[in-house]
């Protein structure tokens, strides 16, 4: 528990649910805002973090030692949250899917009221695997995750946006549960979501502060959270995509989280500005059997709890600045193998430079996306790299929306897309663009 401003003063203030949307900005000590204000989020403590993990272990070792996809241990861990949800206001759906001839699960909650057409989910992977109890890997994801959906229903919290929570199954099995989840949800549900925040393994034993860095705007948060700790974060690059956050990326959904660490060794520069012992895994029992509830940094557990809970107030209770003026080519545009193609955007009546957060979005369809270099190209031709090839980038599309800063450039003129294909073999064409200013 970190002894924020915030928290003194909402203990100050009293009644949580007195405090409306917008009303409150930050205080010193957090964050500042950066547009819109927002409610100061409350401080997660950590004990009751702990007390689910405590439960969940009970859960593991009641039920042979695990709590994996297809186990008894697994749907215990679904009931065990979803008693705690229910009882606190949240609409829950347990959703079931099959797979290795087992039945899966997830839960999804949701917190009545907010805008629904800006959904904004905090979601973690409820399984282990079956060589251990699975508190660290993910428990710790689990618990935090839940304890935050509780701070909302104690807060009262009246958010702007939808909130919406997840715990998910078969994750270890490669994230068949999000997939399903993603899968499942009409187009027109899934353009609903502004973001979606994943918290797999957050309370490793020897710990590092790592951030995703898909999306600037909610890598932002997170880093701002940290800066307000003076604790330096690194970006996640553990395995990009080993967790459910992939699930949602690959529909075109804005994603972050955080991670303290797997199997990685913890280098002398890490030990040094985080503690811990350099030269041994962040986490020794990835994976096994001594993942138990011994297994956890209270510390790494309450930071990353503490800006999970900043995140959701954050990005829940901003108000959305609405979007300006776009401009969209649906023109097919192929793509051949090993060849360069543009697609033009006209831009007028905008004015002035472009904006600092440039909008664009992408639609590409390829049979593999780790063959295209993507530039965006502004009127005086200056290119800005929206996304490199990667041989191990082996997912077929291009659904993103990437945010350039283009405040140098003349917002009126003529902007392309500019897609290289650069290995032979996979080809396929520009669906459709998009820039908003
Ligand atoms: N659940 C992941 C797994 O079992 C853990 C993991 C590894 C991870 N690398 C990661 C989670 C990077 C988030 C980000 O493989
Ligand atoms: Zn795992
Ligand atoms: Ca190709």
């Amino acid at each position: 528990m970190s002894l924020r401003r915030a928290h003194k003063l909402r203990t100050t203030a009293g009644v949580l649910t007195a405090l409306a949307v917008g009303v409150l900005a930050p205080t010193a000590g957090a964050p500042a805002a950066t547009a819109a204000q927002v409610v100061a989020a409350p401080d997660i403590p950590v004990a009751n973090v702990k007390a689910h993990l405590a439960q969940l272990q009970s859960i593991a070792t009641a039920n042979g030692g695990n709590r994996a996809h297809g186990r008894s241990g697994y749907l215990a861990s679904v009931n065990y949250v979803k008693g705690q949800l229910d009882a606190a206001g949240f609409t829950t759906v347990v959703q079931q899917f099959t797979y290795n001839g087992s039945t899966g699960y997830n839960l999804v909650a949701d917190w009545p009221g907010g805008d629904p057409n800006q959904v904004l989910m905090a979601g973690a992977h409820l399984d282990s695997v079956t060589s251990g109890p699975g508190i660290n890997d993910n428990g710790s994801g689990s618990a935090a995750v839940l304890e935050t959906a509780l701070a909302v229903s104690r807060a009262g919290l009246q958010p702007t946006k939808h909130l919406r929570f997840g715990w998910w199954g078969a994750e270890e099995l490669g994230l068949v549960g999000s997939k399903y989840y993603v899968s499942s949800l009409p187009a027109t549900e899934r353009a609903k979501f502004s973001g979606y925040l994943n918290f797999d393994m957050i309370g490793s034993p020897n710990p590092g502060y790592f951030v995703y860095d898909d999306d600037p705007a909610l890598e932002k948060v997170f880093k701002d959270y940290f800066a307000s700790l003076g604790v330096p974060t690194e970006i996640e690059t553990e395995g990009d995509g080993r967790s459910d956050h992939a699930s949602f990326k690959n529909a075109g959904i804005p994603v972050g989280g955080l991670f303290t660490g797997a199997s990685r060794l913890k280098t002398s520069a890490q030990a040094q500005k985080w503690g811990g012992t350099a030269g041994v895994a962040f986490d020794r029992c990835y994976h096994s059997s001594c993942d138990t509830a011994s297994n956890i940094s209270d510390t790494a557990l309450d930071r990353d709890s503490d800006a999970l809970a900043y995140a959701v107030w954050t990005l829940g209770t901003e108000v959305p600045v609405p979007p300006g003026p776009s401009f969209e080519n649906t023109a097919d545009v192929t793509i051949p193998d090993n060849t360069t193609v543009t697609s033009p955007v006209t831009v007028s009546g905008v004015g002035g430079n472009a904006p600092a957060a440039l909008k664009a979005s992408v639609d590409i369809k390829h049979t593999w996306r780790g063959d295209l270099v993507i530039d965006l190209v502004a009127p005086d031709g200056s290119a800005y790299r929206l996304k490199n090839s990667s041989s191990s980038d082996s997912a077929d599309n291009v659904l993103a929306t990437y945010t350039v800063d283009a405040s140098s450039e003349t917002a009126d003129g003529v902007w392309l897309l500019r897609v290289q294909d650069v290995a032979t073999y996979d080809t396929g064409f520009i669906d459709s663009w998009k820039l908003t200013f």
